[in-house]
């Protein structure tokens, strides 16, 4: 079976966290979509490590860590990624098998991205740069490159018809901030050096994975209100990053799909630009960035803050068929006299406790239920007894809004901090 864990918010709940800690029960953990754009934060013995398109199970010695078909690879950062994550002691020419479908990251298409952004001016997106758009815009306009390729002799006649392509493109925008030669430079050390690594026919080894009976971890990147299709369109990211992705990312069939586990923080966070209907501009949002330290792993921006939404949960749990919820950083939430917690939207005059179709309309309004917040800290705390009752009744508030059980509570970074709770 393929179990999925996959983000329920606006990413960066706490996925590299999750997969690490159960990666003791896998043999394998595959990345399904996204790609640079991702910043998984790993806690363990004190030191935290920060992947991007590595899977969350390499520092596991048992765990084959599998980059899908889905995933765009941008042979620069990942060589610096791999290097960093060879240091803090990982095999990773071992542990990790690259799907010679996954298609490839033009220095180009990180120009692109950035020009395109810079045009759209106060409409940006707020992308993470990393030409993750233009880049799945080639794939899916069937004019990309794929990993593979770099192998074939005539990778060079290719890689030079997409340049030219692009390079009109980015004529076309004005956009003149960037110095292609040298990027390009870096681009071929960096191909250079990833020949080495280990490239797989990866829906053919799942497969035989799946015969044998190995247990498979999906692992998620970005969070489901940033799915293309489900997202606060156009502010999402460029791939299906719900449950349904990966059947396409890896080469699964969806009767392979087992556990989904969804996860979310006890209140949410958006990095980047686009609608946030519980997002709080006062000092508590501040107080939830600095108390969660919330800045962005991978381009160190300041997240915003706001209370947990259940309408978007609620949204996220049917789209992927969530079997078990993992709540993320209540730890942060202590202290606070009272946790809000929107239930509702209004919209022009109506209440309504379903995603509406333009999630970006600005007449849309917040209903929020008020819950009492809890003072103790949770960070030591590891046997869900412990927890105070305050903290409890709102889990059980939770579960019942979203009609799924949380199965872990997570109440610090570490790997340890972590309370897998009883099934009843
Ligand atoms: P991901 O992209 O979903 O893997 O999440 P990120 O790594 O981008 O962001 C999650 C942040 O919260 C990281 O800095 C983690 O180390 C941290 N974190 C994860 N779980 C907890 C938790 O339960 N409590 C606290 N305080 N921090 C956490
Ligand atoms: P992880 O896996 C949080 C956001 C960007 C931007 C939008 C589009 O760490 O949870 P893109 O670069 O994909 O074109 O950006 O999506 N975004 C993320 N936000 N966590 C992420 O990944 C994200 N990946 C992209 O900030 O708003
Ligand atoms: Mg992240």
């Amino acid at each position: 079976m393929v179990d999925v864990i996959l983000g329920l918010q606006w990413g960066d709940e706490g996925k590299g966290k999750i997969a690490d800690y159960l990666t003791p029960k896998y043999d394998v953990v595959a990345r399904f979509q996204g790609g640079p754009n991702a910043g998984h934060s790993l806690e363990m013995a004190g030191k935290k490590h920060v992947l991007n398109t590595i899977p969350s199970g390499i520092f596991h010695e048992q765990c084959i860590n599998l980059i899908g078909n889905g995933v765009v690879i941008d042979p620069v950062r990942f060589m610096e990624e791999i290097k960093r994550t060879e240091a803090a002691g990982a095999d990773v020419k071992a542990r990790m098998l690259i799907s010679r479908k996954a298609n490839l990251i033009l220095p180009t298409h990180k120009i692109l991205d950035a020009a395109s952004e810079s045009a759209k001016g106060e409409e940006k997106i707020g992308s993470t740069l990393r030409g993750i758009g233009p880049t799945y815009r080639d794939k899916y306009g069937r004019s990309g490159l794929r990993i593979g390729e770099i192998f074939s002799s005539d990778f060079d006649k290719k890689y030079r018809s997409s340049i030219e392509r692009h390079k009109a493109l980015i004529d076309h925008y004005a956009y003149t901030d960037y110095d292609l030669e040298a990027m390009e430079s870096e681009f071929f050390t960096a191909l250079d050096t990833l020949r080495a690594y280990q490239f797989v026919d990866s829906e053919y080894f799942i497969h035989d994975q799946l015969i044998s009976g190995r247990k498979i971890l999906a692992e998620g990147a970005q969070g489901s209100m940033l799915d293309i299709d489900f997202g606060s369109y156009p502010f999402v990211t460029s791939s299906n990053t719900i449950s349904g992705g990966v059947g396409v990312g890896l080469g699964v069939a969806p009767k392979h799909i087992g556990t989904v586990r969804g996860i979310f923080k006890a209140y949410c966070t958006r990095v980047g630009s686009g609608p946030f209907p519980s997002e709080l501009l006062d000092a508590r949002g501040e107080e939830l960035r600095n108390m969660g330290r919330e800045f962005g792993a991978t381009t160190g921006r300041p997240r915003r803050c706001g209370w947990l939404d259940i309408v978007a949960l609620r949204y996220a749990v049917m789209l992927s068929g969530v079997d078990e919820l993992i709540m993320m950083k209540a730890d942060v939430l202590s202290g606070f006299p009272e946790v809000d917690a929107l239930v509702a939207y209004e919209q022009n005059g109506a209440v309504t406790d379903q995603v509406p179709f333009d999630q970006c309309d600005k007449s849309i309004k917040p209903v929020f239920q008020s819950h009492p917040g809890w003072s103790e800290d949770l960070t030591a705390i590891r046997e869900e007894s412990k927890l105070p009752d305050t903290f409890r009744n709102y889990i059980r508030w939770i579960e019942e809004k979203a009609g799924v059980p949380i199965s872990i509570l997570s109440v610090g970074p570490d790997r340890d901090q972590t309370i897998l709770r009883a099934r009843s």
